[in-house]
C-alpha cells in the first residue's frame, strides 16, 4: 500500500526525489489533477508508469517542465508557441511541439512520435521538477480509462496498491486536465479541451483555434482521446431535465431536475453557476455518484462556453458506450 505524505512535510520533496532517482513513479498534485510522475528520460521509469496505470503504450505522456529553458531542450518553439507558453505557463496548457535533435525524453514517453506534449505545472509539482532537474512524464494518476483523481484519496483508492508514494496537496484547484494544443507553425489545433478556455487562447494568439477533435477513421489525434475515457461504472446520461427514481443527480447552476426528490443523491457542480467551481467539483462528484449505488447517473445541462467545453467533453466521454 502506498505511503501518503502531505507536501508540507519537510521530507516530502527529498523522498520524492529519491524515489524518482530509483526510477519509481510518485503521485504528485498538480493544479489540474494528480499526476503519476517519473523521470521522462528513463525507460524503466516510464515502463513502470504504463504498468501501474494499465495504460496502452501507444498513448504518449506529457513531459512536465520547470521552466521554458527545460522545455526548449526537448521541443522546438515557434514564436507563436513561445507567446502562448509565456502567457499561460505555469498553468493548465499543454503544447504539442516537434522534438529537438538532442531531446532526451525517452521515445517510450512520446510513443515514438516526432512531437512531444509539454507543460509547466504550478506549485509543488513545478518545485519538484526544478529540484529533480529533468522533465517528469506524468499522466493522470488513475487506472487507464478511469476518472482522473483530484485528491490524494482518489489516487490511493485507484492506484494505492501499485505505487509507493503519494504526495498529498489537497484538492486540485482546476479539477480538469490541461488543455492540449498542437502548435504547427502558425496553426493551432485543439487536441483536448481543458483547464485553459479556448477563448483565452484565441485572445492571446489573435487567431482561431481549430477543433479536429473527432477521430477520423483509424486516426486518433490525441491517442488518449478514446471515446470511452473517464468511465464511471454506473451508466450516465446527459442533458437530463428529469431524474428517475433511484438515480444520482449531478446538476448545474442551482437548476433542479424534475423528480429529483426521489433521487438517491443530488449534487450541484456549482449552485451559483460558476464554471470554474463546476470544473473543480466535476470528477469528485462523478466518483461520488458512481459510488452511491444508484441505478444510473443523470446529469443536467452545463453551458458550453469557457471551461464548460472541457466539462462537457469529460461528461460525454463518461456517457459514451464502453469499448
Ligand atoms: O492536466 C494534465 O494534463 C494532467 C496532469 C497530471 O498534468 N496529465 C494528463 O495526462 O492528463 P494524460 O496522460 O492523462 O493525458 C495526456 C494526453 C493523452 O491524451 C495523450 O494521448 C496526449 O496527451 N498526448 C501526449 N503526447 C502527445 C503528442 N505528442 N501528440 C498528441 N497527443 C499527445
Ligand atoms: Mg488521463
Amino acid at each position: 500500500m502506498a505511503r501518503t505524505l502531505p507536501i508540507t512535510d519537510p521530507d516530502a520533496l527529498e523522498l520524492a526525489i529519491e524515489a524518482l532517482r530509483r526510477g519509481d513513479p510518485v503521485a504528485v498534485p498538480t493544479e489540474t489533477v494528480y499526476g503519476l510522475a517519473a523521470d521522462a528520460t528513463n525507460a524503466e521509469a516510464i515502463t513502470a508508469i504504463y504498468e501501474a496505470k494499465g495504460r496502452p503504450r501507444f498513448n504518449p505522456l506529457i513531459a512536465h517542465v520547470a521552466d521554458i529553458e527545460m522545455a526548449k531542450a526537448q521541443v522546438v518553439f515557434s514564436p507563436l508557441a513561445e507567446k502562448l507558453a509565456r502567457a499561460f505557463w505555469p498553468g493548465p496548457l499543454t503544447l504539442v511541439l516537434p522534438l529537438t535533435q538532442s531531446a532526451t525524453i525517452h521515445p517510450l514517453a512520446t510513443a515514438g512520435l516526432a512531437t512531444a506534449a509539454v507543460r509547466m505545472p504550478q506549485g509543488f509539482a513545478r518545485d519538484l521538477i526544478a529540484a529533480f532537474g529533468q522533465p517528469l512524464a506524468a499522466p493522470s494518476a488513475n487506472r487507464s480509462g478511469r476518472v482522473s483523481p483530484t485528491s490524494a484519496k482518489h489516487v490511493a483508492d485507484d492506484l494505492g496498491d501499485g505505487i509507493g508514494l503519494i504526495l498529498d496537496g489537497g484538492r486540485c484547484p482546476v479539477g480538469v486536465e490541461s488543455t492540449i494544443l498542437a502548435v504547427d507553425g502558425t496553426r493551432l489545433q485543439l487536441l483536448r479541451p481543458g483547464g485553459v478556455a479556448v477563448e483565452a487562447i484565441e485572445g492571446i494568439a489573435g487567431m482561431t483555434v481549430e477543433r479536429p477533435l473527432r477521430q477520423s477513421g483509424e486516426t486518433v489525434i490525441a491517442p488518449g482521446m478514446l471515446a470511452s475515457h473517464y468511465a464511471p461504472d454506473t451508466a450516465l446520461r446527459l442533458n437530463a431535465s428529469i431524474a428517475r427514481p433511484g438515480e444520482a443527480v449531478i446538476r448545474y447552476g442551482g437548476v433542479p431536475l424534475k423528480g429529483e426528490q426521489e433521487a438517491k443523491l443530488v449534487m450541484d457542480l456549482s449552485p451559483s453557476g460558476d464554471l470554474r467551481e463546476a470544473a473543480a467539483n466535476l470528477f469528485d462528484m462523478m466518483k461520488r455518484a458512481d459510488a452511491a449505488g444508484a441505478v444510473g447517473i443523470a446529469v443536467g445541462p452545463v453551458p458550453m462556453q469557457g471551461l464548460g467545453e472541457a466539462i462537457n467533453d469529460r461528461l460525454s466521454r463518461a456517457a459514451a458506450p464502453r469499448q
